[in-house]
């Protein structure tokens, strides 16, 4: 069986936030966050939910891929940062497009979510329990950042991708997805956090805990672990697939940071121009970015077939992962 994606599709907000107008917010710079980040603009929402641009992007995705709502067998939504505890946004997002025939549930492997929800779809297909889903990356984080925090409010942006993602019979072509490494390490967690709402109920005098409901991050320590993580995954990810760095054409990463980027492709000895970047226009969407510049990769005809991917994403949690794929 293979398991090929075969339609992206992406949204992001219409209102572009720039470096200059981050300046006007808090006391930084174009030239700081430029160089420490690689960003100069990010877009913001001003009414769009996760659930909104997860249907536009799956709608683009289908349309590609050239199927109905109708044919859709499972929907993930990975976020960290949805309107709804309940309904989850797979589950609007299926109201949303008609999915009717569809199982939809979210996941939150914050940045590493997209990568985690393409490796679950990918176990679905392979036991043949599914035949085809779309799975999205989607965040709007700014409702989720302190605006007065000039460590963490310049950033990040908001936006979704989404992919459809099917199980074909194998044709003799080596084609599709052939490795995924992944992995968590929950006892560095709170290097990232945001805390969900406090513990209040009748049994306990005052409610516990800090009400602090926004994104908390050190960002070196953040810095570390991805610089060693991410190569260490991507060559576990290669030898799984029986390949070396040198047999990769695109390595498609989390936004995060260009900094990031530069470590990661220098610890694997590739070229930096391997490593596509849009995250100077749009920031770090967290679970977003992966299926976004994928989208855009592939609309702008930059992926040929037989071109060989890795994927890898990395947040908080702390988690990470990898995957090898042909495109098709
Ligand atoms: N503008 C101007 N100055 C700033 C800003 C800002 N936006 N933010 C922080 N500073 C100041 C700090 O206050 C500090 O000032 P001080 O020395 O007077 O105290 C100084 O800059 C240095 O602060 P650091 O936090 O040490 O800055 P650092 O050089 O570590 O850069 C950064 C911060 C870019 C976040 C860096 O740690 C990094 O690249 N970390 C990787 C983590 C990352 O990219 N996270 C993204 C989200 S997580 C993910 O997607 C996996």
């Amino acid at each position: 069986m293979m398991i090929n994606i075969t339609g992206t599709g992406r949204a992001l907000p219409e209102n572009i936030v720039t470096n200059f107008d981050m300046a006007k917010i808090v006391e930084t710079s174009d030239e700081w966050i430029r160089e420490r980040t690689g960003i100069a603009e990010r877009r913001i929402s001003t009414g769009d939910t996760v659930a909104s641009l997860s249907a536009k992007a799956c709608e683009q995705a289908l349309e590609m891929a050239g199927k109905q709502a109708e044919d859709v067998d499972l929907i993930i939504v990975a976020t960290c940062s949805p309107e709804m505890l309940l309904p989850c946004a797979a589950c609007q997002v299926q109201g949303m497009i008609g999915a009717k025939n569809a199982v939809a549930f979210d996941l939150n492997a914050a940045c590493s979510g997209f990568l985690f929800g393409l490796s679950t779809v990918y176990g679905y297909l392979q036991t043949g329990l599914y035949r085809n889903a779309l799975v999205v990356g989607a965040e709007v984080l700014s409702k989720i950042i302190d605006w007065t925090d000039r460590s963490t409010c310049v950033l990040f942006g908001d936006g979704a991708g989404a992919a459809f993602v099917e199980a074909v019979e194998e044709n003799g072509e080596n084609a599709g997805i052939i490795s995924i490494s992944q992995g968590s390490d929950g006892a560095r967690g709170m290097v990232l956090s945001c805390q969900e709402r406090k513990l209040s109920n009748p049994y306990i005098k005052d409610a516990i805990g800090e009400e602090n409901n926004f994104v908390h991050m050190n960002g070196q320590e953040v810095y570390k672990f991805a610089v060693k993580q991410v190569p260490a995954c991507i060559q576990d990810a290669l030898d799984r697939a029986g390949l070396t760095v040198d047999d990769i054409d695109h390595f498609v990463l989390h936004q995060a940071n260009v900094r990031i980027l530069e470590a990661v492709a220098k610890r694997l000895k590739v070229d930096i121009t391997k490593f596509p970047m849009n995250l100077n226009r749009v920031g770090n969407m967290s679970s977003a970015t992966i299926p976004v510049l994928l989208d855009e990769l592939n609309r702008e005809g930059k992926l040929k077939k037989g071109d060989k991917i890795v994927l890898s994403g990395f947040g908080a949690g702390l988690t990470y992962g990898a995957c090898v794929l042909i495109w098709n």
